[in-house]
């Protein structure tokens, strides 16, 4: 293998899971305030997902990460999201389903007494990308198979955790955020 297609398919990866890689910065910088559970408490007597999951976060979040699959989309003339009119499915699942993720983990996080803002390791750095790939295999089987083939998961996986940990410490220094992680 070939530097040259290393290089490739780590471009490839980042491409396909960029909706995502700017839904879930674009969600804490929504200010959103009501929250997705509306303050209701689970079974368990605790929050469903907690003050830090807002409806606003999840529309302006999938907004922007759309607009830059788009964006990516139109200048790589339809590649990786399949055709050039047919990607915008696979743009928005990429898109929510990072935040569909991240609400699945404060939902875990909450059932595990981890309380708003704390730290659930491995979870909090890919639920972004289970998130995605789960919207994925159900609403759009083929492409997901296609795109992310074993090596290029595999690159998502290693990729995604150094991006949410540098993400996390530009917005912590620049204030946006209130813990580096
Ligand atoms: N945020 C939001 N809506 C979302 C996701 C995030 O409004 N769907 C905003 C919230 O202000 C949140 C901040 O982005 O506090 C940081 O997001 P995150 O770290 O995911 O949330 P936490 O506050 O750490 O809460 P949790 O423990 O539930 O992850
Ligand atoms: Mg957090």
């Amino acid at each position: 293998m070939t530097l040259e297609l290393i290089f490739e398919m780590i471009s490839r990866a980042f491409l396909l899971m960029l909706p995502a890689y700017v839904s879930s910065p674009g969600a804490v910088i929504s200010h959103g305030k009501i929250p997705v559970d509306r303050k209701k408490k689970f079974f368990d007597g605790k929050r469903i997902f907690g003050d830090g999951k807002t409806i606003g976060g999840l529309f302006i979040g999938t907004i922007l990460g759309f607009l830059a699959g788009v964006a990516i989309h139109f200048a790589l003339r339809g590649t990786p999201f399949s055709g050039i009119y047919g990607g915008f499915l696979n743009i928005g699942l990429i898109s929510f389903g990072g935040l569909f993720g991240d609400l699945m983990n404060s939902f875990i996080k909450r059932r595990v007494n981890i309380e708003r803002g704390g730290k659930l390791p491995v979870l909090d750095q890919l639920n972004v990308v289970f998130g995605s790939w789960i919207l994925c295999f159900i609403f759009s089987r083929n492409w997901f198979l296609e795109s992310f083939t074993p090596p290029i998961a595999i690159i998502v996986l290693i990729i995604t955790p150094i991006l949410h940990r540098v993400a996390n410490i530009i917005a912590y220094k620049i204030k946006l955020k209130d813990v580096p992680w």
